[in-house]
């Protein structure tokens, strides 16, 4: 079978490898996976820069955003990424993996554990998620949302430590993390604000579709305008960040979900300490989702309107080429490799 693989650390050594069909183990599922997509961290591994192959292996099978279909049943499942550390910590021994307090967890695709992108892998049960067959390809979006569905439990409970009345978002960036984030503001009915550099295409149509607000230019001036209360950072760069925690409402909640590269810059630590305890801001990071978080996202992309969720995948490439799934054209949202099976 082909499988997308890639030696870790070394950028430009992406192939199409052909590797033995794994067999299911007692309590583990087949699957044959029909979407995976593409995301930033699979960018960084393949430039070099994060990402960790199988113990006494050298290349790692990418894909870690399934959406794959069962070979006994037919049934669709997503597949959770991240694994619980042996130990186990605290965290991962509840199940909250995503949380987890020590750095062993491993990841598909990511962190010592094959993804996802072969013409057959095996899943454990415990960590198949079951996608309504109504969602069809758009399933393939469940472990983005699951990113955002934990940032927004994570919001909504620190929400509740006083009297805050929580109206305005502003999402910064409008890839699919912060798109997927706006929606699920808009679930929540607030009023959502969306602030990216694109002036034309894809991205504003697809705000404006969603009936939130779009912005560009300089995130002072958006957050200004705004006011949020909530400020969800799904860029990682860097000015963005430092803004994001300036200039919110009094009782303002900002979750960072972006990695950034490292970058030296000059922010007034004294004012933004102010800006933080005189108005009770609360700024917090957030990554990774456990299972309660991938059930929440397919309920979400259950509530939400197809059509508008079609128009965040932008790009189809074909397992033959899914290197070109990687390059990222200045209109492409989500892009996800497809796999054919007889
Ligand atoms: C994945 C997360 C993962 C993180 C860090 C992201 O792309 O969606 O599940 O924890 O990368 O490896």
């Amino acid at each position: 079978m082909r499988a997308m693989t890639v030696i870790p650390g070394r950028p430009g050594s992406a192939e199409l490898t052909e590797l033995p069909e794994p067999e299911a183990k007692q309590g583990e599922l087949l699957v044959e996976p029909l979407y995976i997509g593409v995301c930033g961290t699979d960018r960084e591994i393949l430039d070099g820069a994060h990402g960790e192959p199988p113990p006494g292996r050298e290349r790692l099978v990418l894909g870690h955003e399934l959406l794959g279909r069962v070979k006994d049943t037919g049934r669709l499942v997503a597949g959770i990424v991240r694994r619980p550390d042996p130990v186990p910590c605290a965290c991962c021994a509840r199940g909250e993996w995503d949380m987890c307090r020590n750095g062993q967890y491993t990841e598909r695709g990511i962190k010592a554990l094959d993804g996802y992108g072969a013409e057959l892998v095996t899943i454990e049960e415990d960590f198949a998620i079951p996608v309504p067959d109504g969602l069809g390809m758009l399933g393939v979006l469940s472990e983005p949302s699951s990113i955002l569905a934990k940032a927004w439990e994570q919001i909504d409970r620190i929400g509740t430590r006083a009297c805050s009345v929580r109206e305005r978002v502003l999402v910064i960036g409008a890839g699919p993390i912060g798109l997927l984030a706006a929606l699920m503001g808009v679930q929540r009915e607030l009023e959502v604000h969306v602030l990216d550099r694109a002036t034309e295409g894809v991205k504003p149509e697809t705000v404006g579709a969603l009936g939130a607000g779009y912005h560009t230019g300089d995130v002072t001036e958006v957050a200004k305008r705004c006011d949020p209360d909530i400020v969800l950072e799904c860029t990682g760069v860097a000015e963005l960040v430092a803004g994001a925690m300036q200039h919110t409402a009094p009782g303002a909640i900002v979750c960072l979900t972006g990695v950034a590269a490292s970058r030296n810059l000059s922010v007034d630590v004294g004012a933004l300490n102010n800006e933080l305890v005189l108005e009770n801001d609360v700024v917090f990071g957030s990554v990774n989702a456990n299972r309660r978080h991938f059930e929440q996202a397919v309920a979400a992309l259950q509530a939400a309107d197809p059509d508008w969720l079609k128009r965040l995948i932008t790009r189809t490439v074909p397992l033959d080429h899914w290197q070109d799934a990687l390059e990222k054209g200045d209109d492409d949202i989500k892009v996800v490799v497809e796999f054919a099976h007889p």
